[in-house]
């Protein structure tokens, strides 16, 4: 075979994702007890993953499988992350709340622990597990430069609601400029739902994404199926990826 011929074939081996699922990966979910992060760790399990949900009461994650350890972890306590992330191939970040009284971007907890867990995934190296943060909405783009949050009415707005939006932009351009650490930005579209898991969803990317009757939404059950998709696939590793009907 020419020589030409063997570094193409080379080349595109480097370039193919995988495209088989990955069964038995080590997942560690933070917001495991909250409305989206529970649907992550049933799905990861009914996946045959390894999954360890965190909260800062672990008591309260009271699901029993033998592919689950419920651990005890603070985001904000960087010798507990560092802990934590090590040894794991997926960290999921699905957690919320505003540090403090000040309420900007920078002190939403979406916009800290992207953060914290990639400062802490840098420093174990080649080695470490890749991030998949469980973003917000209101960085999706409805034009050309305009954002989802921008259209939002702020007026009976909470101050710590703009902040976790504000927060959530953040995290996206924090990391889009890293280059060490591997991340993918799971966006959500306007509204979650109590929905079936159907496994029927568009995946897009910057763009906000409306069905035929303008509605924006998705089930927790089937965002689930979309982060663990990605967890098991890398189709969009350094990039964010969007899901709605
Ligand atoms: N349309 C949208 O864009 C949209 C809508 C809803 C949610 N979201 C996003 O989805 C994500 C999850 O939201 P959710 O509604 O599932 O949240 P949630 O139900 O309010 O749960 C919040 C989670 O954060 C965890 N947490 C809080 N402080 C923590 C800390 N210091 N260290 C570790 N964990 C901590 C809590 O764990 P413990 O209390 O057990 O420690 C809890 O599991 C958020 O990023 C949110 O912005 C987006």
């Amino acid at each position: 075979m020419k020589a030409w011929w063997l570094a193409a074939l080379a080349l595109f081996a480097c370039a193919a994702q995988p495209q088989e699922p990955r069964p038995g990966l080590q997942i560690l979910v933070y917001g495991a007890t909250g409305s989206i992060g529970t649907h992550i760790v049933d799905e990861a399990l009914a996946r045959g993953h390894l999954v360890t949900a965190v909260s800062r009461d672990p008591t309260r994650i009271t699901k029993q499988h033998p592919n689950l350890a419920a651990v005890a972890g603070d985001l904000l306590d960087p010798e507990s992350v560092g802990a934590l992330v090590a040894g794991k191939d997926v960290v999921v970040t699905s957690v919320r709340g505003v540090i403090g009284e000040r309420k900007s971007g920078e002190d939403s907890l979406q916009y800290l622990a992207v953060v914290n867990v990639t400062e802490q995934l840098r420093a174990l190296g080649d080695g470490s597990g890749r991030l998949i943060h469980v973003g917000g909405a209101g960085s999706l783009e409805v034009a050309e430069g305009k954002l989802f949050a921008d259209r939002l009415p702020k007026l009976f707005m909470s101050r710590a609601l703009k902040a976790e939006i504000e927060g959530q932009v953040l995290a996206l351009e924090y990391l889009r400029d890293l280059d060490d650490v591997a991340w993918s930005y799971a966006t959500p579209p306007r509204t979650f739902t109590d929905g079936p898991r159907t496994g029927n969803f568009r995946v897009g990317g910057d763009r906000f994404m409306e069905d035929r009757r303008g509605k924006s939404r998705i089930s927790r059950a089937d965002f689930a199926v979309a982060v663990l998709d990605e967890a098991e696939l890398e189709r969009h590793t350094g990039k964010r990826f969007s899901v709605a009907y």
